[in-house]
């Protein structure tokens, strides 16, 4: 695709909607407690207040250096006779409402460099402490830092709309001014002037170059200052349309110009510049928050972007997840200076990661669907991609396959199409925290993936609520809501799996013509708010493995409550009575040896008895091989219930199907 190295800015957070983040702590006591709830959160509602820092090393500190590289950038500032500096203007003075903050309007021209330079990569009051020095260390656990170094500002020798109107997304010219010439070389014009300034061994000291260019940019006012703003196109007013006396010459320039998704915005957004990198430099606007610059940091590592067009028609298929730091989060990220929405992007996915160097080979355990069929069961504990899992721990699972089984399918008709071709699965664990702080939910991430980085879809999520999500996206003018398509990313604010039942998501996940069966066992927040989840994964096909597999159940007791009340909790002794045989001869990239030990065992329950109701809380249980542990059942009778009851569980293996046994537990009121 053309845009393949276009980009936006990422996670939105603007307004503030503190009520759903406050909600009753359930009581730790009740036996029916959902086990991991899912609750997403819309990114237009986060604020600041989302944010966790990770326990551990401070990844922002200035002093502490990549263990691996520095990047040593350059932050090339430009500004044009028809557009100087947001911030170098009073608050409010633009026709988007910027400069935003008083601290950050009226700057010098001269002062502008080392402004930015310092919102971007120095700790300090106005970005929060937040830097891309921050993003990457913590991204890449320590390995890659960045150095930035400001220079400019410098005068481009055309009108800013000449670079901002581009042939690429505004049509062939037709709304470019008469005696102008449009879709110009910002990057020719940019550099050149940088390389007559400081000389070239200077400019070829540095690993890459973000320009920066004054004003903001379409990614972010396309819609907001389109049809979000405005019913019809001819509904543009003038202050948004061709700077006065340049609307065509003859009067007949339109205040609209095409747009990159739709087929119109205000002239005004269309004019601004797009993000983009390729070549070694990155081009960014005011508006540009420290996202977008790691998303284009991103580019210039060799990796392109895993988002669609989610207003095409067709619509193609929402191919990104979320979660990975090259996915596109159209928004309301359009303030300056950018401390806002758009100024923390995600962690990567580890795929990316994995592509990218940001994470040791070792942090990720290699299985091969064909050597699950061997195998058997793997089960593991994945830490959440924000925290160091350490020396022998591990930020998430990656499933070979020798091809993908899926049945064809079209993506111009079916949105869920995931256009097959895929190598691998990758399984890893998302928590709001970090840079990950923004995303919209906590979970177990499953997606399949490509090893090739630069063809879109690299990374297909795996969504445990397909089904629309019916979020309303804006209201027009008009007072029509816009619901988001069934092709925008947010469909995916859903997608992660969580642990246990009821949770509003799914537990498991079954690709049948793939031969795969994906679970999530259980979760695990720890002291110091670490979160993993144990995941298993085995192949449909196979005999479960040489190990030999057994249950035992003991018979179940139910102690102290309120039984007819908020009910109590049935304990059974589960024991694994199997035998472990070892990997044998499976051929995983990786020794699996340490993750076949346990067997994954599915819980289901019964009660006998008028007026009474069970639940398992967990329908998983994994338990090593020789060992045991205790299953867990929810019973409670209603006040009108018969005396007593006699609750069944019935647990079976997922290796065998033919290995499962039963117990009871009587309760009475
Ligand atoms: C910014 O300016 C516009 C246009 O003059 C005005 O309508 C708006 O209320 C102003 N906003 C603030 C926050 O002052
Ligand atoms: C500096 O580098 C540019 C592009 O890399 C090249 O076009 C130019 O000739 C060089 N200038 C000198 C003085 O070497
Ligand atoms: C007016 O200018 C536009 C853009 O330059 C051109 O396409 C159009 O044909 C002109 N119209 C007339 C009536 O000259
Ligand atoms: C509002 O505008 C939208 C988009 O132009 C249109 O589809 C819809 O019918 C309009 N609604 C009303 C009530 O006019
Ligand atoms: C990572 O580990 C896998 C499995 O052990 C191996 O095949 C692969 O070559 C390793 N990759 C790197 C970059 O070391």
């Amino acid at each position: 695709m053309g845009f393949n190295r276009l980009s936006t800015a990422f996670a939105a957070v603007t307004t503030l909607l503190a009520a759903d983040l406050i909600r009753a702590a359930p009581c730790s006591s009740d036996p029916f407690k959902v086990l991991d709830a899912q609750n997403w959160v819309n990114p237009d509602d986060m604020t600041w207040a989302d944010f966790k820092t990770p326990p551990g090393v401070d990844w922002a500190d200035p002093s502490r250096k990549g263990s691996e590289r520095n990047f040593n950038i350059a932050l090339v500032t430009i500004d044009y006779r028809d557009k100087a500096f947001v911030v170098t203007g009073a608050p409010n003075s633009t026709i988007y409402g910027n400069p935003l903050l008083a601290s950050a309007s009226g700057i010098q021209r001269s002062d502008v460099p080392a402004f930015y330079r310092d919102l971007l990569n120095k700790p300090g009051d106005i970005n929060r402490g937040h830097t891309l020095h921050e993003y990457w260390m913590q991204d890449s656990l320590g390995r890659y830092g960045v150095d930035l170094t400001a220079f400019g500002a410098y005068a481009m020798p055309a009108s800013s709309f000449e670079y901002g109107i581009e042939d690429r997304m505004n049509g062939n010219g037709e709304y470019c001014p008469s005696g102008y010439k449009c879709d110009r070389d910002i990057r020719a014009d940019a550099l050149g002037l940088w390389r007559a300034e400081v000389g070239n061994a200077t400019a070829d000291s540095f690993e890459l170059v973000f320009i920066l260019s004054a004003g903001q940019d379409e990614s972010s006012t396309w819609q907001e200052f389109g049809e979000m703003r405005f019913q019809s196109r001819d509904d543009v007013p003038d202050a948004f349309g061709p700077p006065p006396g340049l609307n065509g010459g003859n009067g007949t320039l339109p205040n609209w110009a095409k747009t990159r998704y739709v087929d119109w915005s205000s002239w005004a957004a269309a004019s601004n510049i797009w993000p983009n990198a390729g070549d070694g430099s990155s081009t960014q606007a005011e508006s540009s928050g420290m996202g977008t610059y790691a998303h284009e940091l991103s580019h210039l590592l060799g990796i392109g972007d895993n988002y669609n067009n989610p207003y095409g028609n067709p619509r193609a298929a929402p191919m990104l997840a979320p979660s990975p730091c090259l996915t596109v989060a159209r928004l309301t990220a359009l303030v300056i200076p950018p401390v806002e929405g758009g100024s923390m992007g995600s962690l990567h996915s580890l795929r990316d990661k994995a592509q990218l160097g940001l994470v040791s080979n070792t942090s990720i355990l290699h299985l091969s669907r064909e050597g699950l069929a061997t195998s058997g069961m793997v089960v593991a504990t994945v830490t959440a991609r924000a925290v160091d899992p350490g020396p022998s721990g591990l930020m998430g699972l990656r499933v070979d396959m020798d091809a993908d089984r899926s049945p064809a399918c079209s993506i111009e008709t079916d949105v869920l199409c995931d256009g097959g071709g895929y190598n691998h699965y990758h399984v890893e664990v998302v928590d709001r925290m970090g840079a990950d702080s923004f995303q919209p939910d906590h979970g177990v991430l499953l997606s399949k993936t490509t090893n090739d980085g630069w063809t879109q879809p690299f990374m297909w999520t795996i969504d445990a609520n397909p089904q629309d999500i019916g979020l309303v996206d804006f209201v027009r003018p008009n007072g029509t809501k816009a619901y988001i398509t069934m092709g925008d990313y947010r469909q995916l604010l859903d997608a992660l799996f969580h642990a246990g039942t009821r949770s509003g998501s799914q537990f498991e996940h079954i690709d049948e013509a793939n031969r795969l069966h994906f679970y999530v066992v259980d979760i695990h927040r720890d002291d110091a708010g670490v979160l993993s989840y144990t995941v298993a994964v085995r192949s449909l096909d196979g005999s479960g493995g040489s190990s030999k597999h057994g249950i035992e159940l003991a018979a179940g007791s139910a102690k102290g409550g309120n039984p007819a009340g908020s009910g109590v909790t049935c304990a059974f002794e589960l024991s694994n009575t199997g035998t472990f045989a070892g990997e044998g001869d499976a051929s995983h990239p990786d020794s699996a040896a340490a993750y076949l030990d346990s067997d994954v065992f599915r819980l289901s329950a019964a009660v006998e008895g008028e007026g009474w109701r069970v639940e398992v809380p967990n329908a998983l249980a994994a338990v090593k091989f020789g060992e045991k542990m205790t299953a867990k059942v929810a019973v409670g009778g209603s006040a009108n219930a018969a005396a007593s009851a006699v609750v069944t569980l019935t647990a079976t293996s997922e290796s065998d199907a033919t290995v499962l046994a039963t117990a009871k537990c009587s309760v009475s009121k």
